[in-house]
């Protein structure tokens, strides 16, 4: 059982991978409590998340950890708690989000070329640092407006440095608890502190205060507008859990991706040439709209194909409620459930050839249940078309002004934190088209 622990902690990816190539689609840990399976089936996944959905909640420890964070918002409610909030938070995701998401990426990717156009053709620079800063900034504006104040900046930073906690406790099954004074738990509840005292400022300062900004609609005013069929509303602290649920579950997200498709897309200078043909094509040299987002299928493919080959979500647990079979193997009540996106993207049974990179398999017919990225069933990420339309308007923008090109053959390291990251970040040599 220790080397099980041990083998987890060191190397969670890999160690899942060895455990489903010795011992199948659905393997018992050796951990003792809670009975744990690891599951990558695709109907067996899509039972758990869809068919079956009702038998299986999110009290498990990873959503536990991360609610040290994030409180009780969408990401990590149980089902009961979810039903209340969802209706309350779609609006905060409805169609004019989408259209200020636009506004917010171009102008994030045009200082991405500005920085990148002061430097010398051929100069080598971090895609991993570039795209962590555009997408926190594309949430920041969208939750925000594009005035981002000091109190913003903090919230950021401490919901950032709160989460680092939270990833060391998430991975280990068992956690000093969080009373305990050790140094990451004084690190998290100062953390807290700091990110609790800037939301109730912020929310303070906005209180009665007329916006005036020129993106029109910002998330934050939607969330606090949105009332149910009854008239009930969000509360102030659900306000807050859902601001920090949306930087944590939408900023390091869409930036791993980009920055995984920088490195996949220096790698495949072929496949890079028809992203920037189409980006021309499609935008000319006006700046994106959704419309266009629309037409560029075949960069859509590349972020699908880059979601599937690093998705950004490793890892998705549910508890068991009641008993179920799940691939003709019996599950008790009270399981952890431990399905990765990562394992069944490179299902062989399910993908040809899957370690290569080739976005053209999403543009034939393809098995849906076994691409995942964004979870499936009702509680699948509320934020999808928000994070497809950031990463291909990003990548499409980018890839017209630019071309970029690897300093190895081989991909980075893939280091599974909250996402997965790469290893050392991800260096390209940058120079400029036309
Ligand atoms: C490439 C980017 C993204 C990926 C890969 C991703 C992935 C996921 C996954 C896998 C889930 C389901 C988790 C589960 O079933 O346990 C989820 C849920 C969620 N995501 Fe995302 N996400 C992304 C971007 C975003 C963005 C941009 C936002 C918000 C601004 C967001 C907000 C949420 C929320 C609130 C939930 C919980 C939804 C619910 O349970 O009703 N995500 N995401």
């Amino acid at each position: 059982m220790l080397t099980a622990m041990g083998a987890i902690r060191r190397d969670p990816l890999q160690y899942l991978n060895s455990v489903w190539s010795e011992y199948g689609d659905v393997v018992q840990f050796p951990i003792p409590r809670p009975p744990s399976y690891l599951v990558n089936e695709p109907g067996a996944v899509r039972r758990v998340l869809v068919g079956n959905s009702r038998n299986y909640g999110k009290s498990t420890i990873q959503y536990k950890a991360l609610s040290l964070v994030t409180g009780e918002g969408l990401l990590t409610a149980d089902t009961a708690t979810w039903r209340r909030q969802r209706p309350l938070v779609q609006p905060a995701f409805h169609h004019e989000t989408l259209d200020a998401v636009v506004g917010h990426v171009t102008t994030a990717t045009r200082r991405v070329i500005a920085d990148w156009s002061a430097l010398p053709d051929g100069s080598i620079v971090d895609a991993d640092e570039y795209m962590m800063h555009a997408a926190l900034e594309v949430v920041g504006h969208a939750l925000f407006g594009t005035d981002l104040s000091t109190d913003a900046r903090t919230l950021t930073t401490a919901t950032l440095d709160a989460l680092d906690v939270v990833i060391a406790r998430a991975r280990v099954p068992l956690s000093p608890p969080s009373w305990l004074p050790t140094p990451g738990n004084r690190k998290l509840s100062r953390s807290v502190a700091k990110l609790d005292a800037a939301v109730s400022r912020m929310l303070m300062q906005r209180e009665g205060q007329a916006r005036g900004d020129s993106t029109g609609v910002d998330m934050i005013d939607l969330l606090r507008s949105s009332r149910d069929e009854s008239g009930a509303s969000l509360s102030e602290e659900e306000i807050r859990n859902e601001i920090v649920t949306f930087i944590v579950a939408g900023h390091e997200t869409v930036a791993s991706a980009l920055s995984w498709a920088w490195s996949l897309l220096a790698r495949n200078p072929e496949i890079q040439e028809r992203v920037a043909a189409e980006a021309d094509r499609v935008l000319g040299s006006r700046p994106g709209t959704l419309a266009n987002y629309r037409e560029l299928t075949f960069t859509k493919a590349v972020f699908d194909e880059t979601l599937r080959l690093y998705p950004p979500a490793w890892l998705i647990t549910r508890a068991s409620l009641g008993e179920d079979e799940l691939a003709g193997h019996h599950i008790p009540a009270g399981a952890l459930i431990i399905m990765s996106p990562y394992l069944l993207h490179r299902h062989p049974a399910v993908w040809a050839d899957a370690s290569r990179f080739d976005p053209d398999r999403f543009l034939r017919p393809f098995e849906r249940d076994a691409f995942i990225p964004f979870g499936a069933g009702l509680r699948l990420c509320i934020g999808r078309d928000f994070a497809n339309v950031e990463g291909v308007l990003m990548l499409a923008e980018l890839a017209r002004a630019f071309r970029v090109s690897p300093l190895t053959p081989e991909m980075p390291e893939g280091a599974p934190l909250v996402t997965i990251r790469p290893q050392n970040g991800s260096p390209v040599r940058i120079s400029r088209r036309g």
